[in-house]
């Protein structure tokens, strides 16, 4: 790892503002290995900079890119700890694969994460609920028009303080019928940008009609229930706990499969299993779904107070932010930021 002397100059130049919003505030560093004949680059970590790309850059036509989304936490001064950052590194390279890309390993991921996280971590917010979010992308650099896998890329990792996502409390969810998010056989399980482009389109409309987020059904069935277009999907039913069952077309999410082992280990009952809205909206109006919500990176844990049918129809939640819901996100957050114990093994420290 080269780590230049204007990187360290810019970091030790950089003041935070107060408010720093999502993904607004960049740290003044960046992590960049090359791929080129078949070999990764060593990383080296240099002062933020824009990047210089010829005009046929195959990235900017083809679309050939993937990304991951992570965050270390500082509440405190606890950390910076990593939350679960090799099921990143695993899901990155499945995303890769898919895409045609070469494999990162594992020394060269975790390295520039690990290096842009501990060079910044005066700069990793401590009050709870904000972090460092951290975005490792990489995409195909390689210049010319032929339609075919590009053999150069760039791997690259950024981040910036960040304080809530949804500063604002519960969602209000669109139910997607006419759009779809992915298909089977497609890139929906892939950290692709495509299927977060594709998804815009649906991003306005919902926003124009009031609502918050998209809620994503099958392409197969129209039916059985997806995500969201950056979150997993939650409901309480009875009592017990149901998400999605992963296929090939939902993102297979490790705020998700967190939950899912926290809940397993307080005694919740937990389905994973087709979920049809048809269903789902008949447990909302008789009142055996009390509660649902969305989780990811960015969010973490947001209660979805309502959901809707373009037409009018409004289908309301028992409870805004029901006591599960709560019960989960504190405890997943308490383990994330070090205030409880991590039984899990899910948090990697950084300590030199
Ligand atoms: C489409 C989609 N689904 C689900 C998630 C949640 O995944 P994770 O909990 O790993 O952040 C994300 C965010 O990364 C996403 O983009």
């Amino acid at each position: 790892m080269n780590i230049t002397q204007e990187a360290i100059d810019a970091i030790e130049n950089f003041s935070m503002p107060d408010n720093v919003g999502f993904g607004k505030v960049m740290l003044p560093i960046m992590a960049v290995a090359e791929y080129k004949d078949g070999q990764w680059s060593q990383v080296e970590v240099k002062k933020y900079e824009k990047l210089q790309l010829d005009p046929t850059c195959k990235v900017l036509h083809y679309g050939q890119e993937i990304f991951e989304g992570m965050k270390a936490y500082n509440y405190k001064d606890n950390g910076p700890n990593l939350f679960r950052p090799l099921e990143n590194w695993k899901r990155f390279n499945l995303s890769g694969k898919r895409m045609a890309m070469p494999e990162v390993p594992e020394e060269i991921f975790m390295g520039a994460v690990e290096e842009v996280t501990w060079l910044g971590r005066k700069f990793v917010p401590k009050r709870s609920g904000e972090s460092l979010y951290i975005r490792p992308f990489m995409f195909a650099s390689e210049c010319n028009l032929g339609i075919k896998p590009a053999e150069e890329f760039l791997f690259m990792v950024v981040a910036s303080p960040v304080g809530s996502y949804f500063a604002g409390g519960s969602i209000k969810v669109l139910i997607e019928r006419d759009m779809i998010r992915a298909c089977s056989g497609g890139m929906g399980a892939a950290k692709t940008g495509g299927n977060y482009a594709g998804s815009l389109l649906s991003a306005i409309e919902t926003k124009k009609l009031g609502y918050d987020q998209t809620l994503w059904l099958s392409a197969t069935d129209k039916e059985s229930i997806e995500e969201m277009s950056g979150m997993n999907f939650f409901a309480v039913i009875n009592g017990e706990l149901h998400t999605p069952e992963i296929t090939d077309t939902i993102l297979n999410g490790i705020t998700r499969n967190s939950l899912i082992e926290l809940a397993k280990s307080e005694g919740l009952k937990v389905h994973e299993r087709r979920m049809s809205i048809t269903e789902m909206i008949s447990a909302i109006q008789d009142g055996s779904c009390t509660e649902c919500f969305a989780c990811g990176t960015a969010a973490i844990l947001t209660p979805i107070s309502s959901m809707h049918d373009r037409g009018g129809k409004d289908y309301i939640l028992k409870e805004e932010y029901g006591p599960i819901a709560r019960d989960l996100r504190d405890k997943l957050l308490g383990i994330q930021e070090l205030s409880i114990e991590d039984k899990f093994n899910w948090t990697k420290l950084l300590n030199r």
